[in-house]
């Protein structure tokens, strides 16, 4: 794919890389194609970062035809720009876009626009710890159309955020409700895709959870709201018994690239991980005999996030506010692979050269 660029007259001025958050500010420059009916992908190109204009009537806006995917880029001590697995990104990228009959970008073009973008604004990736370039790239349609049909036009674009840490404590632990009313997604639904209509879906248990105090939610399945599937926008994991509990990938949950990782990275650590169905009963039952000794969620933007309260209809069963050792091994073991600090055995980081 040739990408034609277009300089931005004025560039922006850099944020103070200590006080981030997350998603506040973006790059110079962002990476859209468009892609027609009958044409495929057209004119690729790097274009100054800003506003971009469609039809009211643009399906996306009604329908939410949309996916996205979320991958960071990190800066080593010696100046070299990494990615993070980005060919899962790019083929969970198309696994959402068959859900959502939008079309697939081929591995090796996404891989490519991320990678020449990145490069383009290799001066936003911050450097101190916890910090990185969090990379945004989505698909949306915008046929203006108020019919309920796969659209003829998408857009595939990528954006670029400086980023500290996705929760406002970091990697303190946080305080969980378990929802056990609304429901996430359930099997033969779009749970494992993508894409934004499970996030605008979330936003009401969230919202619930937040006034009770607490700051995100554990999803029940949608069926039986008995067995735990992923917290908030990341995937689960409980240590139970010193073995890792986590749901396994039967359509209802995203099949996170954290969530591998760090099961990969605690089988070569000798540890025993369990993909299976956790009730809920039998989460309080390990929490209350003791057995229960780390909760977590992983994803990318939060890497990980210790669970140091759990509540299920308003009693607390887990009350551990500290971070747990295996907690902080995979912390340390992923974003020391992720910022070149810890030699890669896995071959999962790539080079932006
Ligand atoms: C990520 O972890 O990258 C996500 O996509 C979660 C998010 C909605 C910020």
């Amino acid at each position: 794919m040739e990408i034609r660029f277009e300089q931005r007259q004025n560039l922006k001025e850099k944020p103070n890389m200590n006080e981030l958050g997350f998603g506040k500010y973006y790059t110079d420059h962002m990476f859209m194609v468009d892609w027609i009916e009958g044409k495929g992908f057209v004119d690729p190109r790097i274009i100054p970062y800003g506003p971009i204009e469609f039809d009211p009537a643009s399906l996306v806006l009604h329908y939410a035809q949309e996916t996205f995917e979320g991958m960071k880029a990190y800066k080593t001590e010696d100046g070299r720009i990494l990615l993070f697995r980005p060919d899962m990104n790019a083929k969970r990228f198309q696994t959402s876009n068959e859900r959502l009959c939008m079309p697939t970008v081929p591995v090796e073009d996404f891989i490519q626009a991320v990678h020449e973008l990145v490069k383009k604004e290799a001066s936003w990736i911050p450097t101190n710890p916890g910090t990185s370039l969090y990379i945004r790239p989505f698909m949306f349609a915008y046929q203006p159309k108020l019919g309920v049909h796969a659209a003829s036009h998408y857009k595939f674009m990528v954006i670029l955020s400086p980023v500290g840490s996705y929760y406002k404590e970091g990697l303190k632990p946080v305080s969980i409700y378990v929802e056990d009313q609304l429901v996430r997604a359930v099997k033969g639904g779009t749970g494992f895709a993508k894409c934004g209509g499970n996030y605008a879906s979330s936003i009401l248990a969230q919202m619930k959870a937040e006034e009770m105090g607490y700051s995100q939610v554990l999803w029940l399945d949608g069926v039986e709201h008995k067995y735990v599937e992923e917290v908030g926008t990341m995937n689960a994991m409980f240590v139970i018994d010193g073995k890792i509990v986590t749901a396994p990938l039967e359509g209802s949950v995203l099949p996170g690239v954290t969530r591998d990782s760090m099961i990969q990275v605690l089988k070569s650590k000798g540890y025993t991980v369990e993909e299976r169905k956790l009730s809920i009963d039998e989460l309080i039952e390990a929490a209350k005999n003791g057995k229960l000794t780390e909760a977590f969620g992983t994803g990318t933007a939060a890497v990980i996030s210790p669970i140091g309260k759990l509540a299920y209809k308003d009693e607390i069963f887990f009350d551990n506010n500290k971070i747990g050792e295996i907690s902080q091994m995979l912390y340390d073991t992923l974003t020391g692979i992720q910022t070149g600090k810890i030699e890669d055995t896995f071959g999962w980081t790539y080079e932006v050269k």
